[in-house]
């Protein structure tokens, strides 16, 4: 078996062929940008109190550029009590103190800008912290007063009100109703929150709710940020009557569009009107030239010709392909994702924009098995994402190959474990500090002591540090090098905006192959059985080191064909 699809196997049925649709100008940076996520506070910290912060942040943006990545999106740096690592955010037009000032923040644009890198920053729509002036507000008010109508109170069911309005369970466990109080501690209302108690949602249909946003849009643009993440974009309508989603809610992702809180009809509208926002804002003052500003949507919604409407065109730019993070590492699986996703996105003339790693999910080394064989994989995957048409995303410490760090029970903070009752551990483990040099704790990150530091870093990851991946005995065959040089080849050989992705292999197969672009073609070989390379096949890149002229298990190949390289 040839991994040319030159042996006659040719396009696979269902490989994907973008482009049908109108498509934005091949110019959009966006398309095919390459951006780094940055979790501010497992960055870098430049005042050493032991927490990452802005100006840590702009001092490290030199290795976002020698990666060669062409953007950064920043999560949650607005003040926050941190019950939600930030996403509960007090004041959406502000920077938490112990992160640093709007003049930091303003620096860090400006850092990033001379350096090349677009910024993106996370708008947290759904739901405010209930330290939220309005959310005070409102807890202080009556039942049915106008300070009540920005969120969702409604009275309990049960004779005395003491049952939850509905059965929606929160993301992080339990019900997504909490009951108040009043001031002599006499129960009331109770409000809604999809998830941890302390982010209470916003009702949307509310037009206070929607100016507010508009101006925390303009107000960061004018900060001349070049995008949004845009959190929980399909959860921000509810179904009118908060009817019952009935049993299995966050049982299986896949019914995601029929719980009455996710993925309504009445997003799109609301999504074109800050789409028209982004287009016609004017660029603050200063800026060197206008660029187009962009969203992109978290979006849980898997079923793919559904989550092609939120790019669809006047809508936003990019949504998280996460039926690609979730996929297993199996080769008819990953067609599959591949090429649905391609195909649904082509539909609406959008790129597909994917991602392996994000503060919210396991590590890739962790989640593809582990230890050798996790990294192998890791780095196969790497390749692959990074050869694919369209935009990805890099979380932090995926250049390095960092695998989950255990934490201890007493220093864990994701209210997933609180919530689960101490079943699932959640996210902390992806979230550590960044080993940036030496050979112990805090690595670089910090001046503070190890002790000191808000989360506990591996005492083995004096290996992952940049410096060492970057300087080291083994730097060749690091992870950063290994991304540093697909970077590199990825910009030289870009794919073009609106070409056809014809995914090679046989259909349920364990390898796959296909063309970028300038003539580089991907190989990723899942199965046990080595690949023969085609025979004018150059190599260019390989995730790991060859067989003669075969492909490995779990090995993905950026080759050139001779002529073409030569020509
Ligand atoms: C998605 C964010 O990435 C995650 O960290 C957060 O917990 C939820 N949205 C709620 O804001």
């Amino acid at each position: 078996m040839s991994a040319s699809g030159a042996d006659g196997t040719g396009p696979a049925p269902g490989a994907a062929h973008p482009g049908g649709a109108a498509a934005a100008p091949a110019a959009a940076w966006w398309r095919d940008a390459v951006c780094y996520e940055i979790y501010p506070r497992s960055f870098a910290d430049g005042n050493g109190d032991g927490v990452g912060d802005l100006p840590g942040a702009t001092a490290r943006l030199g290795h976002l550029a020698d990666l060669g990545v062409g953007a950064v999106w920043i999560t949650p740096f607005y003040p926050s009590p941190l019950a939600d690592g930030g996403y509960d955010i007090s004041d959406h037009t502000a920077v938490a103190p112990d992160l640093g000032t709007v003049q930091d923040f303003d620096a860090l644009v400006g850092r990033a800008h001379a350096l090349g890198l677009k910024v993106l920053v996370d708008l947290v729509p759904n739901h405010t912290s209930v330290d939220h002036p309005w959310f005070r507000e409102a807890l202080a008010a009556r039942p049915g007063s106008a300070a009540r109508l920005r969120y969702l109170f409604r009275p309990g069911r049960g004779p005395a009100g003491q049952l939850p309005p509905n059965d929606w369970q929160s993301a992080f466990g339990g019900p997504a109703w909490t009951r108040t109080a009043d001031a002599e501690g006499r129960p009331g209302e109770w409000y809604l929150h999809l998830h941890a108690p302390e982010q209470p949602d916003l009702d949307w249909r509310h037009p206070e709710v929607r100016a507010d946003f508009e101006r925390i849009l303009r107000h960061w643009l004018d900060h001349g940020v070049d995008g949004f993440r845009i959190d929980v974009a399909h959860a921000l309508f509810k179904a009118p009557g908060l009817p019952d989603a009935g049993p299995g809610q966050h049982q299986d992702v896949h019914r995601n569009h029929l719980m009455p809180y996710y993925d309504r009809d009445e997003l799109h509208p609301l999504f074109r009107t800050w789409r028209a926002l982004l287009d016609t804002h004017p660029a603050p003052p200063g800026a060197v030239a206008p660029r187009e500003r962009v969203m992109v949507a978290e979006t849980g919604v898997f079923d793919p010709v559904r989550l092609a409407r939120y790019v669809s065109p006047g809508e936003m730019q990019q949504t998280f392909n996460f039926a690609f993070l979730e996929c297993p590492w199996d080769g008819p699986a990953m067609r599959a994702a591949i090429g649905t996703s391609m195909a649904a996105m082509a539909s609406v003339g959008a790129p597909v924009t994917w991602v392996l790693s994000s503060h919210d999910a396991v590590r890739t080394v962790t989640r593809y098995g582990g230890g050798a064989a996790g990294a192998r994989r890791a780095r196969a995957a790497a390749l692959l994402m990074l050869a694919l048409p369209g935009a990805a995303y890099v979380y932090q410490g995926e250049e390095l190959g960092l695998p989950q760090a255990d934490i201890p029970d007493d220093r864990l903070r994701d209210p997933l474990w609180e919530r689960s009752g101490h079943r699932e551990r959640g996210r902390d483990g992806c979230r550590v500090p960044l080993p940036w040099e030496g050979g112990t704790a805090p690595y670089g990150f910090s001046s503070a002591a190890p002790e000191d530091c808000w989360f506990p870093q591996p005492a083995d990851w004096a290996r992952f540090t940049v410096q060492a991946e970057r300087h080291g005995p083994d730097a060749g065959r690091s992870m950063l090098a290994l991304y540093r040089a697909a970077l590199r080849l990825r910009r030289a050989h870009p794919a073009p905006a609106r070409a056809a992705l014809e995914l090679d292999g046989p259909d349920g197969g364990e390898w796959l192959a296909f063309e970028r672009g300038a003539g580089l073609r991907c190989v990723v070989n899942f199965g046990h059985r080595p690949l023969p390379l085609d025979d004018d096949a150059e190599v260019l890149l390989a995730s790991a080191p060859l067989s003669g002229r075969t492909v490995p298990q779990d090995t993905a190949v950026w080759t050139k064909s001779k002529k073409e390289h030569h020509r």
